[in-house]
């Protein structure tokens, strides 16, 4: 298995550089004619995929079940148990891709920091991160460290044949407001003040992040994953301004550890509609749409250059079907106009979700963008 290239400075005047075949390759090639690779590619398909952001989880008895006397962190590093649970909602629902069941702070607990998903309220980091002492805790990530998430990559991609699997891992800036809060925020202050009040220490932290980030894509990616997703989540907090200064080059750089690899690569976050166009170029084929802005508002902004994905409010799962169903329709039919569309929610699914209502959804955008 190759190491992680690390790319600063990305030039796209260059062709990629050689580089040895990967067992990722053949999986790939397997994969190429699926509607999410084709969509993403901005190829034309036989209908609107669809997948759903925490399709796995909680919503599914399935899932309650596996899960019971495990914790989180702990089954994200048990291949029997990721295998089990990223295949639950593709034999469900039936959905167009599987995501890989793990976390955005797996890599980070893989190279020693301390830290624990807590039920109810996500990830909880012992020593927050606010000086250049604290930095002490990261270091770079090899596949060496992680050769668990390389076997179930390879035992999952095994049983789902021609349907890809997604790989992820949180970008560098979600990443740091975990670290410097110590846990899930509102108003991200400390990692505000950070940014500013240290410009030189946050960018060593975010360069840092943005190794570890791209190394656990690389690794996904290299063992079989034939799409990655880059959860910026909580950039929708940042101006335009801050997030060209402060995080842009990072994610940058996250993005390119799998540029030489046939990988498309997706870039969500949530509240990010003024963020779309700086979103797509830090190196995304794939936009993530949240509910806040319409796929056609989104298409506009991004000058038709990037597939879309999105963009189901998961709040509307819970309404009456005959809404549900006009609001999807809507959603295909904006799709439409689009050069990719990947049905999905606009955020994760919410635990107390009806999964039945999931499958519906699914064959519904099936049925309506039946080309
Ligand atoms: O199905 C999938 O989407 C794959 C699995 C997945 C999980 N986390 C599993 C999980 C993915 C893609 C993630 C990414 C993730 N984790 C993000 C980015 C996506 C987003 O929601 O914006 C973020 C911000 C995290 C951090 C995190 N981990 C949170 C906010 C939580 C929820 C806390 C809670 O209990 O409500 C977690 C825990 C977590 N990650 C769960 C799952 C299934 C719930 C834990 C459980 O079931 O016990």
């Amino acid at each position: 298995m190759g190491g992680c290239r690390v790319v600063t400075t990305p030039d796209t005047t260059q062709p990629a550089p050689a580089r040895t075949t990967v067992p990722g390759d053949a999986v790939r090639r397997a994969t190429a004619a699926s509607p999410v690779v084709r969509a993403a590619r901005r190829q034309d398909v036989p209908h609107t995929p669809v997948w759903f952001m925490r399709q796995a989880g909680r919503s599914l008895p399935e899932y309650r079940r596996v899960r019971e006397g495990v914790g989180m962190l702990e089954s994200c590093r048990r291949p029997d148990l990721v295998t089990e649970i990223t295949l639950q909602p593709v034999r469900r629902h039936g959905v167009d891709a599987a995501i890989f069941f793990s976390d955005i702070v797996v890599p980070l607990a893989a190279i020693g920091v301390d830290l624990d998903i807590v039920a109810g309220v996500g990830p909880v980091v012992a020593r927050p991160i606010r000086s250049r002492a604290d930095l002490a805790q990261l270091r770079d990530l090899t596949p060496d460290d992680v050769p668990d998430i390389t076997e179930s990559v390879g035992l999952l991609t095994a049983e789902l044949g021609a349907t890809p699997l997604i790989g992820f891992a949180g970008a560098p800036f979600t990443l740091a407001s975990y670290l410097v809060e110590g846990g899930p925020s509102r108003n991200h202050e400390h990692t505000k003040a950070l940014m500013h009040g240290d410009p030189a220490l946050w960018h060593d932290l975010c360069a840092q992040l943005a190794q570890i980030s791209g190394a656990f894509l690389r690794v996904q990616a290299e063992a079989g994953a034939s799409v990655v997703q880059l959860f910026d989540s909580w950039a929708g907090v940042l101006s335009r301004a801050d997030y060209t200064a402060s995080v842009r080059s990072h994610s940058t750089a996250a993005l390119a550890a799998v540029s030489d690899l046939d990988v498309p690569r997706i870039h969500f976050g949530v509240g990010t509609g003024e963020l779309l166009a700086l979103m797509g170029e830090v190196g995304a084929e794939v936009v993530g749409v949240d509910y806040r802005v319409s796929l056609t508002d989104a298409l506009e902004r991004l000058g038709g250059r990037y597939a879309v994905q999105g963009n189901l409010d998961p709040a509307l799962l819970f309404a009456p079907w005959e809404p549900l169903e006009r609001r999807v329709r809507a959603i295909v039919d904006e799709g439409r106009a689009a050069p990719g569309h990947i049905f999905n929610l606009g955020h994760g699914v919410l635990p107390d979700t009806d999964p039945d209502v999931l499958t519906r959804v699914v064959e519904l955008v099936h049925e309506a963008s039946a080309r």
